[in-house]
């Protein structure tokens, strides 16, 4: 089986597969990656965009796992902003999702935290158009953290 681990790491994930699978890895950082195949001298790493490979070779692979670092949209983003890290939500993962779900034949997984994205089936119609939109459309929902979770059912218990 031809499998591509994309932003692979040190490879906590790929620990778990079977030895007889022929790997691609792709991590952008030269040291993280030199740690990645010392752990697994016989997988191919790829020091590159892990992102922009996908689009390139999505089509070479039986399987894919993607990793996609998390820390800006998940709750990481809300500690890094109190340290003064202001930003938006990097939308790679959601765009590997919605890229993958439409035209990769194979089996694919992309690892996302605490939050949900909903694909809305047969494709949206706009008030005066006969016709569909061209485009995919889907909801992506980001669950309260258990903190607002915890607030959220408190001010329903108070009224
Ligand atoms: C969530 S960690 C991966 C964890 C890995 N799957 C594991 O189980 O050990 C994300 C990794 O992606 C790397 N990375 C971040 N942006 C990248 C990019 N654009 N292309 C390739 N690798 C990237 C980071 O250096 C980090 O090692």
């Amino acid at each position: 089986m031809n499998v591509l681990n994309l932003y692979c790491g040190i490879g906590g994930n790929r620990k778990l597969w079977p030895k007889e699978c022929e790997v691609t890895a792709v991590e952008n950082n030269p040291q993280i990656a030199k740690i990645y195949q010392d752990f697994f001298p016989k997988d191919k790493v790829i020091v590159c965009d892990a992102h922009k490979y996908l689009l390139e070779h999505y089509k070479e692979f039986d399987f894919i796992w993607s990793s996609p670092p998390c820390p800006s949209h998940s709750r990481t983003n809300t500690f890094l902003n109190a340290q003064g890290i202001v930003r938006y939500p990097d939308m790679g993962l959601w765009q590997e999702i919605v890229f993958l779900r439409n035209f990769c034949h194979s089996k694919w997984v992309v690892e996302k935290k605490a939050t949900e994205i909903r694909f809305i089936k047969g494709r949206l119609k706009f008030s005066g158009h006969k016709q569909g939109a061209p485009f995919p459309s889907c909801i992506v929902i980001f669950k309260p953290a258990s903190h607002e979770k915890k607030s959220y059912v408190a001010t329903k218990i108070r009224k």
